[in-house]
């Protein structure tokens, strides 16, 4: 197994009112080399911020209690700022949900994506060459008129084509590892789908790995190979995509997965999980953070501290269910 990215134990903490509150929970998680995994979950899980730490953009008031993060089998966490810098955008990437923010509004797009290669290049590249290395990556993301794209400015494009142009500037290093966080929330349902494509050629052709952020399970189901699943800075479950998704056993997944829209429930009122993700101050710390939603809890969810159960690629984080007589009812089920 070759690991590009693997987050072992790692707790991410905010002070609030004096108390330490953790955002993320102890999670762990990892991407093999070209695979397109998930991570899913409603606003406030923790998922950005999982994201940002990721790449050392962490906010400045949060704190880094516990854990490991490992890029290519390097401790990330103990990079100085020089390194981080060099290797930001050139091993590894991120793109946000919104373009512009992340675009220099002042700055026309062929003069940033040439700033960014330029940065991070060990010799210098005459400017022939660095031109048609962005041209090349401005078809790759299929913007229809690279030429033009290149002499815009950021406020000049469509939401798409920022998009478009954002994954060009992230990918123009080949960088093994793209953390894509909800790159495709604010766009209309035919652009997303386009951008999805593009995210996919270049993790094929390029074995290019992508953790994949999404509140949409609907999105990530049929994107990306394994699934991670968040709530309230834990994650609960983990699988195999369509494992996962053909038989969630954690209460939370279910209800995800029982409101993603569908033909079959055309008509039929969709379920949506009773009640919000707890904001941090409502946190208790103890128990399943899940239990105050769950139809099956019961008093012991509320104070032991959850243990993770696995079988296979298949982990669980629920006092109430086990997950291996879960699995072989599962398959007995599948067999009648
Ligand atoms: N700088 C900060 N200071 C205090 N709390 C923060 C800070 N940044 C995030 N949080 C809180 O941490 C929790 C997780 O935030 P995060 O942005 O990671 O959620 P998310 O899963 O990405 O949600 P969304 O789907 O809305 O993007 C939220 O309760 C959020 O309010
Ligand atoms: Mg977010």
């Amino acid at each position: 197994m070759n690991k590009v990215l693997e987050i072992d134990n790692f707790t991410l903490s905010f002070k609030i009112k004096d108390k330490e509150v953790k955002a993320v929970n102890d999670i762990s998680l990892y991407v093999e080399k070209g695979e397109v995994v998930g991570l899913v979950g409603e606003s406030g899980c923790g998922k950005s911020l999982t994201a940002l730490s990721i790449v050392n953009l962490q906010p400045s008031n949060s704190k880094i209690v516990d854990g490991q993060i490992e890029i290519n089998g390097e401790d990330v966490l103990s990079y100085s700022r020089e390194m981080w810098n060099d290797k930001r955008g050139k091993d590894f990437s991120i793109i946000f949900q919104e373009p512009m923010s992340a675009l220099d509004p002042l700055v026309k797009i062929g003069n940033q994506i040439k700033e960014s290669i330029v940065a991070h290049a060990d010799e210098s590249i005459n400017s022939v060459d660095l031109k048609s290395r962005i041209m090349d990556m401005l078809r790759a993301v299929e913007l229809r008129n690279p030429e033009l794209v290149y002499d815009s400015y950021p406020h000049q494009l469509s939401g798409g084509m920022r998009q478009r142009v954002l994954i060009a500037l992230s990918l123009i290093n080949n960088p093994c590892l793209l953390v894509a966080d909800e790159p495709t929330t604010a766009l209309d349902v035919t652009v997303q789908s386009q951008i999805l494509k593009i995210l996919k050629q270049m993790n094929e052709e390029l074995s290019l790995s992508v953790l994949f952020i999404s509140h949409d399970l609907g999105v990530v189901k049929n994107f990306c190979e394994r699934i991670y699943v968040m709530y309230a800075g834990l994650i609960v479950e983990s699988g195999i995509s369509s494992d996962l998704i053909e038989n969630p056993i954690h209460p939370y997944t279910k209800g995800l997965i029982d409101s993603i829209p569908s033909i079959k429930k055309r008509g039929k009122t969709l379920s949506t999980i009773k009640g919000n993700v707890p904001t941090l101050e409502r946190r208790s710390g103890m128990g399943c953070p899940f239990a105050s939603r769950c139809y099956l809890a019961k008093p012991v969810c509320y104070v032991k501290k959850l243990e993770e159960q696995r079988v296979g690629s298949r982990s669980l984080f629920c006092h109430l269910i086990n997950l291996e007589e879960e699995l072989e009812r599962i398959k007995s089920d599948a067999k009648n």
